[in-house]
């Protein structure tokens, strides 16, 4: 058992109008327990409907917290269609999910652009969820593990070692992303591994003690208690099983158990 606070994060993705926003946040903030203290539960519904989900939440008193699914590094400026920190700060976000795959590949985000946000999010006190994976052909070429840890050595190029450890970093393989087909317990276990090490060998152990790794691509209830089992798996980051709030619920249950 770590000592880590465990996690289970809902990336809501471009689903859900700021009704339908509404609705979903009511129905998890209502299946909400006092166990839920020992989890930290984050759903990220779209840009425009955080403020949704937070009066939901708010009115509630719950304890779910609410983030983003991408942020500017900037202050401010002539940044058309950006929002930054300040902006998500104002509507009560506390996560940003930073580099997702789906942004690396359609908003061709680099990892000079993910460490410049995650930059910016630790200076206006929000936790960036920093996103790697490889993708199929890496894997099969077998230099998967050398790929993720490049990644995460970008994501937190010139930061502290007290920064890293606010951090969380969701391991995605591309493969398992939307496709059903999850990595098995012992396969995330592996790069989960390697990123706590890569994370110890740069920032010393006690950042790769405290960070928290997540597992993210196709997460289930039928699948995420073999996942929460390994020693380097903190939590989920999910996609389609957050979108409904028996299985989402169930998702949370599971990092108690
Ligand atoms: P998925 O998405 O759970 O639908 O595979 C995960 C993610 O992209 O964060």
């Amino acid at each position: 058992m770590s000592k880590r606070k465990p996690m289970m994060v809902g990336n809501w993705k471009m689903h859900k109008t700021w009704a339908e926003t509404s609705v979903l946040a009511q129905a998890i903030s209502n299946r909400e327990k006092n166990t839920w203290e020992d989890t930290d539960v984050v759903i990220c519904p779209a840009m425009c409907n955080l403020k949704a989900a937070w009066e939901v939440l708010e009115f509630d008193k719950s304890k779910i917290k609410i983030g983003a699914q991408n942020v500017h590094w900037a202050d401010e400026g002539a940044y058309t269609g950006e929002v930054s920190v300040a902006m998500l700060q104002d509507v009560g976000a506390a996560y940003c999910i930073v580099g997702h795959s789906e942004r690396r590949a359609y908003a061709a985000e680099t990892n000079e652009d993910v460490n410049r946000k995650v930059k910016a999010l630790l200076k206006g006190e929000l936790t960036p969820i920093v996103c790697v994976g490889e993708s199929e052909h890496i894997r099969n070429d077998g230099a998967y593990l050398d790929y993720v840890c490049k990644q995460v050595s970008a994501a937190f190029a010139g930061l502290e070692d007290n920064e890293v450890s606010k951090c969380v970093v969701a391991y995605e393989p591309l493969w398992a992303i939307g496709t059903g087909r999850t990595a098995t317990p012992e396969e995330a276990q592996e790069v989960c591994a390697a990123i706590r090490n890569e994370i110890s060998t740069e920032y010393g152990k006690d950042a790769a003690e405290s960070i928290r790794v997540l597992y993210g691509g196709s997460v289930k209830p039928e699948n995420v208690d073999g996942l929460m089992a390994q020693p380097d798996i903190d939590g989920g980051l999910v996609g389609g099983a957050s979108l409904n709030a028996d299985s989402f619920t169930q998702l949370v249950d599971a990092t108690l158990k």
